[in-house]
Parts: structure tokens; C-alpha cells; sequence
């Protein structure tokens, strides 16, 4: 056994053991993943003839687990096809494909897949993890359902003997009935007050959750495929929080623009304070937050520009000014307004759909209609050797030409998730320039969200008519977009461009989401949202301090086993419930960073 070498199996790989047994014919083998869209097949690797009878070469190979493999098996002469299979190898599996003649005759060729080890079960630690959260989750709701009768109450301050014990419990359960101690401004009251009057905590715990997860999945996500981004179309867990936070800060905008101009503020000041958060959440972006801090100090020149804060910057900084040209000083007018009641939520701000309107056409020309040398125009796939290697370095389209001539390749975003299902090795920004439009038509249709809970307020029918309708619509244009397929339609989701199809699917999910929080959270009480809340509202440093603080301790440790998703998903999730524990000590603390 000549070809014999050492296979050292990662994570998410399986050990295939390719046995030659004809003894004529040296084959080569080639893989691609099922969820590489018409990519191209790889060369794994060659074999050489069976020495034998009874004795066939054999080639050690590692396979990736993640999704569904495709083998070809060549004759490696001819370059024809001998034999495919289609199969789901497990993580650290071991397994053979045996190549030999049929007993019926001896051109024809079979190849038989052999388990030699069964695979371990990598869902596992995920399955752990839920059910350890969901005990938790059923045992302080049990605790708080104890503490809320008067009895229990009654008996354990007798037992305690200390009304500060019982006041402590109380007040860090959020034991309902109690009063809250949120009731808006943490901060002194300045000349131009940045805090709404009137807040919703579902916001907050929308904003959290995402937050959260947004914080979990850049820790790695116990390294599993459907924590990280999809590597071009389609939606993973990865793909959801940012959209989302996106949507939030636009209902967020509207809402706390209304309460600041109804308390007397004068546009113009709130202007400048719109141009210099956006300014400062652009500089925290670009100074503070930049992965390039590993290449060392004075990497300038390879300084990644575009990046989440960034966009947030100027996703506010367009939503924002473009409210606050339109805002009217009494919205009650609108709402009085009784044609087109059931249109009233676009015939309000008709100026600003038109102004999104023609962003979105900017949108869709650029996209559809830009040339790109060396590209077909239109092009929305990821290069490399998609679309059967044609287009190896058109990664993102429109898109991603507009970056690298704007930009410049240095500073663009230099791993992209495309390297690894398509292998494209142009750097391509998933915070580009043009996914900016969309990302501003995100939140405008989040300032719609807020827009609602405010003329509806106190009105839960309309609320829950309006955020349904919108969730219907949105959804409706999604699926035509998309035609419900991952690949196939006029505009795939694509978090990677933020395609309008990402959007306006978010965009349904999000209103969905919102009205059930309210639902639950501010009419009905059920929930307070904690602890989600906590770090909804200090959203900014959980988001900076997270980036910062990624590669220390306790953030970070060394790990036993670097191949374990087990201990991944243990560092993460800990890291993750530390960053909730410090918002959760600093709203205590009534310390919020705001900017
Ligand atoms: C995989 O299985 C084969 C056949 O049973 C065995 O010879 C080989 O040692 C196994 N390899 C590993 C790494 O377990
Ligand atoms: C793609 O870019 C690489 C590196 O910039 C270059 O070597 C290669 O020739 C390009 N391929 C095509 C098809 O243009």
C-alpha cells in the first residue's frame, strides 16, 4: 500500500478510503459539495491501478461533513466517467468506496460505499445546549411564579428574616407587580434629550436578541456551518441578525425623532446630532473595530473601509435626515386623515417612498444594467468555480466592481464566506457600497414598524392588522422574487449583496417578530423580555466591546480539542451569556454608552 499516508481528520470532515481494485485502469477522483450551485468538480485525488486480485491500491482521503458530497470517479486515461455517488458523510466517520468489477461481466464497474465507523452525532452539543437553556429558562419562570404568590412570599421573608434579601430577589427576577425601575432617560436631562419618552421594550428586546445572537454567531458559533454565513444564496441562523438590528435602529430613529421634536427641540440641532453619531459610529467602525488590528500597528494601507458599524453609520445617517426633513410637527393630522385609511401608512410619508422608491431603482440599474469588464451584466453569482468556473473572478457582480473601483481591493473585506464552498479568491465586502441602498430601505421599512406602534399606540387591533398586512405583503414579494427557490430565482436572498429579496424577507420576519414581542411584552405583560433587554439597550458597547475584548480571557481560552465542536460551542455560548451578564450589571449600574 504505497499511497498510504497520514489523514489528519478537522472538524467536520470524514475519513474515505478509496480502494482500487481493477487491475488495468488507474482512476482519479473529483468532489463537490450538493450546495455549490453549479460549480465545478475538484480533483480530490489519483489512484493507481490494483496490484492484485485481492489486492487493491488504497488512497486515504479526508471529506467534508457539512452538506451532502457528490464523488466522480474517472478513468483517469480516458477522463471518463466511471462511476458518481451522492452521499451524506458523517463528522469523523470512517467509510470506503470499493472499486471493482461486477460479478456479471467485466466491463462493468460498480462502486460500493462501506461504513467502517459510524459517524459521530455533531447536532449533539446544539441539542444539549437548548435543552440546558430551556430547563433554565422553566426554572426561573417557576421561581418567579413562587415568588409572585403572597404566601410563598410571606414565608420566605420569615424564614429570611431580612426584607433586603427579599427586596434583592424581587427586583433582579423582575418579579411582576413590583415597580420597574426602567422608566426611560438614564441620562441627566440635556437641551436636546436623546431618549424617547416613549419606549417599548419590545424594541429593546427585539434589538437584544438579535444583538446576542449577532454576538454568538461573530464567536464562531460552536463553528457549525449554520451559525456561520451561507457561502452565497440562502439563509443561515448568521444571515438573520444583522438585517434585523438594521430594521430596529430604523423604528428606533422614528420614534425617539418624534418624542425629541415634540419636547421642542429645533430640527437644526438635531441635525448636527444626526451628522455627528453617524460620523462617530463610522470612526468606531473603521479606528476601533478593524480586524486588520491582527497584521500589527500602521497597516493602513490594507485598512478594511466598509464594515458593519460603518453601514449602520450611513444607513442612520440617510433614514435620519430623510425623517427629519418630512417630520410633521403634529402626526395626529395624518391619522385623522380619513381617505385612504387603509393606505395610510404609505400616503403619510409618500415623499419618502418616493424617495426610497428611486434609491431602489438605483438599486436594481446598478445591479442589472451596470457593465462589468470581463462579466456578464446582471451577473448576482460568486465567481470562482460557480457557474462552472465562467466567471472565476466576477464574485458579487455590480456589487463587488463598484467596490474594487471605488475602494480599491486592499480595502475590501478579504475572506469572504464564498472561499468556502466556491473558492473565489477576489476580496469581495458583504458591506459594500451598493448593498447600502439596501440596507437604508431596511430600515425605512423599519421606521414604517415604528411609524405604526406610534398612530396606533394604545390600539392593538390596528397594530396587529397593519404589522400582518406588512409581514403578507413583504412576504408575497419575496417569494416572487425568489420564486421559493435558493438559486433559481429572478433575485436570490443573498446576504452577501443584500439583495432586495434579503430584505424584503427579513423585513416580513421582523414584523412578525416585533408584533409578537409586543404582543407578548408591552400589552399583555407576560414576559418583560429580560434578559435580552438589557443588552438591547447598551447596544452599542456589547457590539464594540465584544469586537475588542474577542481573543481575551474570559472570552476566549485555549481549548482541549481545537477540532470539538462540543468545546467551540461551550466558549461561545459562555462568552456570549458574559456579554449578557455585563449589559445586564451596567443597566443596574444605569451606565449606558450612548452616542
Ligand atoms: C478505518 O477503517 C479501516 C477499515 O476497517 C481501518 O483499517 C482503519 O484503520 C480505520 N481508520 C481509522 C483512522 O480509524
Ligand atoms: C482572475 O484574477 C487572478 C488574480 O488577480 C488572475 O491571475 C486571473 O488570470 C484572473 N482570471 C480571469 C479569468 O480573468
Amino acid at each position: 500500500l504505497d499511497n498510504k499516508k497520514h489523514v489528519e481528520l478537522k472538524m467536520d470532515q470524514a475519513l474515505l478510503l478509496i480502494h482500487n481494485e481493477l487491475l488495468e485502469t488507474n482512476l482519479t477522483v473529483y468532489w463537490k459539495s450538493e450546495c455549490c450551485y453549479q460549480c465545478l468538480f475538484q480533483f480530490l485525488v489519483n489512484i493507481s491501478h490494483g496490484r492484485k486480485p485481492g489486492k487493491p491500491t488504497l488512497a486515504p482521503v479526508s471529506i467534508s461533513t457539512q452538506h451532502g458530497s457528490i464523488l466522480q470517479i474517472n478513468n483517469t486515461l480516458e477522463e471518463k466517467e466511471v462511476c458518481r455517488l451522492e452521499y451524506q458523510f458523517g463528522e469523523f466517520g470512517n467509510y470506503s468506496v470499493l472499486i471493482k468489477h461486477t460479478h456479471n461481466g467485466v466491463s462493468e464497474i460498480a462502486c460500493d460505499l462501506v461504513v467502517n465507523k459510524s459517524p459521530v452525532d455533531s447536532n449533539l452539543p446544539v441539542s444539549v445546549a437548548f435543552l440546558v437553556g430551556l430547563a433554565v429558562i422553566i426554572a426561573v419562570s417557576f421561581l418567579r411564579f413562587l415568588l409572585s404568590l403572597e404566601d410563598f412570599n410571606n414565608w420566605v421573608s420569615k424564614a429570611i428574616n431580612s426584607q433586603e434579601t427579599d427586596h434583592l430577589i424581587n427586583s433582579d427576577l423582575g418579579s411582576p407587580g413590583r415597580a420597574d425601575p426602567l422608566t426611560g432617560d438614564p441620562q441627566p436631562e440635556t437641551r436636546c434629550p436623546s431618549a424617547p419618552g416613549y419606549r417599548l421594550r419590545c424594541l429593546d428586546t427585539f434589538r437584544g436578541v438579535a444583538l446576542i445572537l449577532m454576538v454568538f454567531v461573530n464567536y464562531g458559533g460552536g463553528r457549525y456551518w449554520y451559525f456561520k454565513h451561507s457561502s452565497w444564496n440562502g439563509l443561515t441562523v448568521a444571515d438573520l441578525v444583522f438585517p434585523w438590528f438594521v430594521f430596529i435602529m430604523g423604528s428606533s430613529i422614528f420614534l425617539s425623532m418624534t418624542s425629541v421634536l415634540q419636547r421642542g427641540c429645533s430640527k437644526f440641532k438635531l441635525l448636527g446630532k444626526i451628522v455627528w453619531r453617524s460620523f462617530l459610529l463610522t470612526c468606531i467602525g473603521i479606528f476601533i473595530v478593524n480586524p486588520n488590528y491582527c497584521l500589527g500597528p500602521l497597516s493602513w494601507d490594507k485598512v478594511r473601509i466598509p464594515g458593519v458599524l460603518q453601514r449602520l453609520g450611513v444607513t442612520y445617517f440617510v433614514v435620519a435626515v430623510l425623517e427629519l426633513l418630512f417630520a410633521k410637527p403634529i402626526h395626529e393630522n395624518c391619522v385623522s386623515d380619513r381617505r385612504f385609511s387603509y393606505l395610510r401608512d404609505i400616503t403619510c410619508s409618500w415623499c419618502q417612498w418616493l424617495f426610497i422608491l428611486l434609491l431602489e431603482s438605483i438599486w436594481l440599474g446598478l445591479t442589472f444594467l451596470l457593465p462589468v469588464p470581463g462579466c456578464p451584466t446582471g451577473y448576482l453569482g460568486p465567481g470562482g468555480i460557480g457557474d462552472l468556473g465562467k466567471y472565476v473572478n466576477c464574485t458579487g457582480g455590480a456589487a463587488g466592481y463598484i467596490d474594487h473601483l471605488l475602494l480599491g481591493s486592499d480595502h475590501l473585506y478579504q475572506h469572504p464566506s464564498s472561499t468556502v464552498l466556491y473558492h473565489t479568491t477576489v476580496a469581495f465586502d458583504p458591506e459594500g457600497i451598493l448593498g447600502t441602498i439596501n440596507s437604508i430601505v431596511m430600515a425605512f421599512l423599519g421606521v414604517q414598524a415604528g411609524k405604526i406602534l406610534l398612530y396606533y399606540k394604545g390600539q392593538t387591533k390596528g397594530i396587529l392588522i397593519r404589522f400582518t398586512a406588512w409581514c403578507c405583503v413583504l412576504g408575497l414579494i419575496s417569494i416572487a422574487l425568489t420564486k421559493v427557490s435558493e438559486n433559481e430565482g429572478f433575485i436570490p436572498i443573498n446576504k452577501n449583496l443584500w439583495s432586495i429579496s434579503y430584505v424584503t424577507t427579513l423585513s416580513a420576519f421582523a414584523f412578525f417578530i416585533l408584533l409578537a414581542l409586543y404582543l407578548v411584552i408591552d400589552v399583555r405583560g407576560l414576559w418583560t423580555g429580560a434578559p435580552f433587554f438589557y443588552p438591547g439597550m447598551n447596544s452599542i458597547l456589547v457590539y464594540v466591546g465584544h469586537e475588542v475584548f474577542e481573543n481575551y480571557f474570559p472570552f476566549q481560552w485555549k481549548l482541549e480539542d481545537n477540532q470539538s465542536h462540543k468545546e467551540h460551542l461551550t466558549q461561545n455560548i459562555v462568552a456570549t451569556a458574559l456579554w449578557v451578564l455585563i449589559a445586564y450589571v451596567l443597566y443596574k449600574k444605569k451606565i449606558f454608552w450612548k452616542i
